[in-house]
């Protein structure tokens, strides 16, 4: 959208769970700054998602958990800035909301007061249901996350997918059954087998979105950097690259840092001009001094 185009109306959750009745698939990406949420939204997304994958795409984390609130927030703010039809979902990071209700009301607050995020998305079932609910009793829509949560890599064995024996699949799917009965709008699924999802996907009503959990989920989420080629990590199985900007990014830095060496930037039409007269009289002037 250029910068002059009307904004356009912003999508409801009403309007998503239409979608997922009409089995029309729900598109959803991250972002994680102005310029981003401005691509996204021309690209037409229907969700954009500020992750705290951030932590590890554009703040040189190692993982999801150091990112603060804070962090969370300034990027949040730019991200709503820049985008005007798609629903924004906020991330709270880790440790923002797990030890109470209280807390986590109070980190859910901010980001729908100080960021203007429509839903917020905490990870896990166990203890985050019970945060969930209280969210959604106290009147912030909730996308909850299971399968494969980053916050909690380490004690699900690493970043590997999950629910790949039929007793870890029940977990799953308790998890995200437990988490529609507390009222949250969406389910995230993560990394887990085709199967998992098929399975899942009669038992809830919510929408839900897939990220490496097979084609039957309502809808799908990348990390912008992933599917754009700008982040140089290793990619996970479910990845696919629709871009690589990073290599045309560095090509064209360097093609920059070439041309100042070599002389050939800038060129005239790079400059501002002054008409003759007034340099001449500059002239004049220095040499009166
Ligand atoms: O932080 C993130 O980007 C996410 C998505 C991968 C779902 O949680």
């Amino acid at each position: 959208m250029s910068a002059h185009a009307a904004p356009s109306r912003r999508l409801t959750i009403a309007e998503l769970a239409r979608k997922k009745d009409a089995g029309e698939p729900i598109v959803m990406v991250t972002a994680y700054d102005h310029p981003s949420a401005q691509i996204v939204e021309e690209a037409g997304v229907d969700m954009v998602l500020v992750g705290d994958s951030a932590a590890m795409t554009v703040l040189g984390y190692d993982s999801t958990v150091p990112v603060t609130v804070d962090e969370m927030l300034v990027l949040t703010k730019a991200v709503r800035r820049g985008l005007s039809r798609p629903l924004l979902v906020g991330d709270l990071p880790f440790g923002s909301y797990e030890a109470s209700d209280a807390l986590a009301l109070e980190t859910a607050q901010r980001f729908v007061k100080e960021a203007g995020v429509d839903l917020v998305k905490i990870e896990r079932g166990g203890t985050t249901v019970a945060r969930a609910r209280a969210l959604v009793d106290a009147g912030i829509p909730v996308v909850g996350h299971v399968g494969l949560t980053p916050q909690t890599a380490t004690a699900l064995g690493g970043y590997r997918a999950q629910g790949r024996t039929a007793e870890a699949a029940l977990a799953v799917i308790d998890d995200a059954l437990a988490l529609q009965d507390a009222g949250v709008s969406l389910i995230v699924v993560e990394a887990v087998p085709s199967a998992v999802t098929a399975a899942l996907m009669p038992l809830l009503r919510v929408p839900v979105i897939g990220i490496g959990a097979g084609a039957d989920a309502d809808g799908q989420v990348l990390v912008f950097h992933d599917l754009l080629g700008i982040y140089d990590g290793p990619a996970a199985t479910f990845v696919k690259r629709y871009a690589e900007v990073r290599a045309a990014s560095v090509a064209g830095v360097s093609a920059y840092a070439s041309e100042v060496r070599s002389g050939e930037y800038p060129e005239p039409e790079h400059g501002y001009g002054m008409p003759e007269a007034e340099v001449a009289r500059l002239r004049e002037l220095l040499a009166g001094r």
